[in-house]
Parts: structure tokens; C-alpha cells; sequence
């Protein structure tokens, strides 16, 4: 299963890039614009310091145009993924990226058609929106999970790469799918960490062990 982080936020992706969990990061026009800088200086700035894929998206509507964007991507950094969303002008592009051999997947997908059609293409990634599914009154994680079947059902390699993930409740019924892959924010994935019986478990052991000081101090530790 891989982890990615959805943002463009160099100090939060540095300070989780710490945990030892991330695959690589996903990026989005609206998160670029957040981030105030080109979308260039963006992927090249995460891919700095990031070991893994950067999700970078195309921001044209008309395929001849994102096919262009997709390619120049390319020169960006190492491992550059091309976001292509699930329009009939993306589908295009993405067959004709596919011919190119530049890794390109599906984003801001929100049926299980568009998924077939994706995989039928071997995109590199198909990303079903989870929340805004469930903002549309639909079953964002019921639906990926049905993806993920028919996935496994034909063979498709085409990862699935569950996006748009608001909370650990989400996160959790994706891994009990069994999905590909997961994109989420800082927030979610820090949201991972805590436990109210971790924090007791360990003021328990640290109040027993009292004023004992380090074990590195203790006699016989001769390290
Ligand atoms: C996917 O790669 C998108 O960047 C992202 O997950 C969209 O999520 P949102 O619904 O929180 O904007």
C-alpha cells in the first residue's frame, strides 16, 4: 500500500517526510495556488525533498494542450506523474500519453465508468474523490471499494489512489478495502499518531520508573 501526502506545503512534508511512511506527494491546482509560487518551482521544490513520485496536475481543458503540459512536466524533476482529469478531453490525453510512455493517471474521478475507462487505458493512477462523494450524498469509501473489486476482478495494474480523504474514519475503511494507494493532508495523517491510551500508557511507565535517570547511565551499560 503507498501513502502520499496532499499538499504543497514544504515544512509539513518535511517535518512527516520524519515518520518514515510517505511513498510521495500529490499536488492539485488549488493547493499550488495556496502556495503562492508557480507550479513549477512547486514540483521542483518537492521533489527536493521528497524521495518518491510528485503528483503534478494539467491545467488545460483541451487534450493537445495537456498532452503539451504533461510532456513538459517531464523536465521538471526526476519522477513526475501527470494528473489528467476524468473528461472526455483527459481520456483522449491520456491514450495519447500512454502511446508517449509518460506516466499519466486519472484525478478528480467520481464514478466507477470513469475508473474502467482509466484502467482500460493503464493509466499509472485513477484517483476517486472519497469526500466530495460523500458531500454529493454518495458512499465515497463504498464506492472505491466496488473500483477496487472490479480492479482485482480484470487484473487492471492501474493503481487506486483514493483522494480527497477528510478524516481517519475514511483512512481506516480504505485499508480495510484494501486499496492501492491513499492521499490525504497533513492534518489527516498527523491525526494518525495520537491515542489517549498511548499518552496513558506512557506517563504509567514513566511515573514508574521515577527518578531512575537514563537506562544509558545505568552500571553495566559499558556501551
Ligand atoms: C487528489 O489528489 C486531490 O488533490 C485531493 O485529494 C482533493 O481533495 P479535496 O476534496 O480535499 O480538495
Amino acid at each position: 500500500m503507498r501513502l502520499y501526502l496532499d499538499t504543497a506545503d514544504l515544512g509539513q512534508i518535511r517535518e512527516l517526510s520524519r515518520l518514515g511512511v510517505l511513498d510521495g506527494v500529490t499536488t492539485n491546482p488549488a493547493i499550488v495556488a495556496d502556495a503562492e509560487k508557480s507550479y513549477r518551482n512547486a514540483v521542483e521544490d518537492v521533489a527536493e525533498i521528497v524521495d518518491g513520485p510528485v503528483f503534478a496536475q494539467v491545467i488545460a481543458a483541451a487534450a493537445d494542450e495537456m498532452v503539451r503540459e504533461a510532456r513538459r512536466y517531464q523536465e521538471w524533476a526526476a519522477d513526475v506523474v501527470a494528473k489528467i482529469p476524468a473528461t472526455r478531453e483527459g481520456f483522449e490525453a491520456l491514450s495519447r500519453l500512454r502511446t508517449e510512455g509518460i506516466p499519466a493517471g486519472a484525478t478528480v474521478v467520481f464514478s466507477i465508468e470513469q475508473a474502467v475507462l482509466a484502467a482500460k487505458n493503464d493509466a499509472t493512477f485513477v484517483a476517486p474523490y472519497v469526500g466530495r462523494l460523500d458531500d454529493a450524498g454518495e458512499d465515497g469509501v463504498g464506492t472505491v471499494r466496488r473500483m477496487q473489486e472490479i480492479y482485482d476482478t480484470y487484473g487492471f495494474e492501474t493503481e487506486l489512489l483514493a483522494a480527497s480523504i477528510r478524516n481517519t474514519t475514511q483512512a481506516v475503511a480504505l485499508y480495510e478495502a484494501g486499496v492501492d494507494a491513499v492521499t490525504m493532508s497533513p492534518d489527516v495523517l498527523e491525526a494518525h499518531v495520537p491515542h489517549p491510551k498511548t499518552d496513558e500508557g506512557v506517563a504509567g511507565f514513566e511515573a514508574a520508573w521515577g527518578d531512575r535517570g537514563s537506562p544509558l547511565d545505568e552500571r553495566g551499560d559499558s556501551s
